[in-house]
């Protein structure tokens, strides 16, 4: 398989075959020193980021590769009037490489259309963070040793999670059983629900109590106040979830708890020091795998 030259924006874009071969790549890749000699990646964050924006950076200088870019958009042109693709079309006669993170769902496909060099999606809006789904994939198959025929639970904000829509549309080719754990005004895209239903048993609940014996994983995530209208409907919706060691006294004792981070209080900190809490070690996959991620694109994988 050849992935040189791809834009890597959709999860969609990848075949189940695909994302095994890259899942596959990366404890190789993850040896590697100076693969990316003389490469440069553009990290262009329109919207905040820690984890993201510095495990791209970190698997770059690791390959040997070199960076540039904004953390913030206001240290741009865009603050100057600039649009979206004048800066890609600009920063792609400078980079071999950009990653882009922007609140508009479809930013990273438009950049990728003006750009000649491949542009990874770091998130765009409401909709995908394909490169996130990479390091979950990779984490679950590390923990539970396959990625095939498990029970996973998608708690908390599934309306406008884009690493929930990401990663279940990559679960429906493994035989997942999926559970979908949220607040009414919270529940999963119909349209996204509908396709993942051909292909995956899916349930919805309000009640994480309802399911919580039945999880391999539990995949939580926050509530964004950022993506509400109105204030009132997220104060609504707040806190609705906690996870505690009450929790883990109900669920199977294998349990593995994964978030992408950052998280606001639906996960206690007396959680972070039992064998069942991943999500560090999941955050920490961030690097290997977009090492190997950044290697195909390049080429030099
Ligand atoms: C997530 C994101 O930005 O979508 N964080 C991340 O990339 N690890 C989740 C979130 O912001 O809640």
């Amino acid at each position: 398989m050849n992935f040189s030259g791809k834009d890597i924006i959709a999860i969609e874009d990848f075949s189940k075959e695909e994302i095994v071969y890259i899942l596959n790549k990366v404890d190789e890749i993850k040896e590697k020193k100076n693969i990316l000699n003389g490469k440069l990646m553009a990290s262009l964050f329109f919207e905040p980021s820690t984890r993201t924006r510095l495990s791209f950076e970190a698997a770059m200088k690791k390959l040997g590769g070199h960076v540039i870019g904004f953390s913030d958009w206001k240290d741009s042109s865009v603050m100057k009037g600039e649009d979206l693709i004048d800066t890609i079309k600009v920063v792609d006669g400078y980079a071999d490489v950009i990653v882009i993170r922007h609140p508009q769902e479809g930013s990273a496909k438009i950049a990728a259309e003006v750009a000649n060099n491949p542009v990874i999606n770091g998130g765009d809006g409401t909709n995908q963070h394909p490169t996130q789904t990479f390091l979950d994939l990779y984490t679950i198959l590390k923990t539970k040793g396959t990625l095939e025929n498990l029970n996973i639970g998608f708690l908390g904000d599934l309306k406008y999670g884009r690493t929930v829509h990401s990663l279940t549309y990559a679960l429906k080719d493994f035989n997942t059983k999926m559970f979908f754990i949220s607040p009414e005004s919270l529940k999963m895209p119909t349209e996204l629900i509908n396709k993942i239903k051909k292909y995956s048993e899916c349930y919805e609940c309000t009640d994480i109590f309802d399911v919580v014996d039945k999880l391999d994983i539990l995949y939580a995530t926050r509530i964004q106040k950022e993506r509400f209208m109105f204030e009132d409907d997220f104060k609504r919706v707040q806190g609705t979830y906690k996870l505690d060691e009450e929790f883990l006294k109900k669920a199977r004792k294998d349990i593995k708890i994964m978030h992408p981070l950052p998280r606001v209080g639906e996960i206690k900190h007396e959680l972070d020091f039992s064998e069942n809490a991943i999500y560090f070690q999941q955050a920490h996959n961030g690097v290997p795998v977009r090492m190997a991620l950044l290697s195909l694109v390049l080429g030099k994988a």
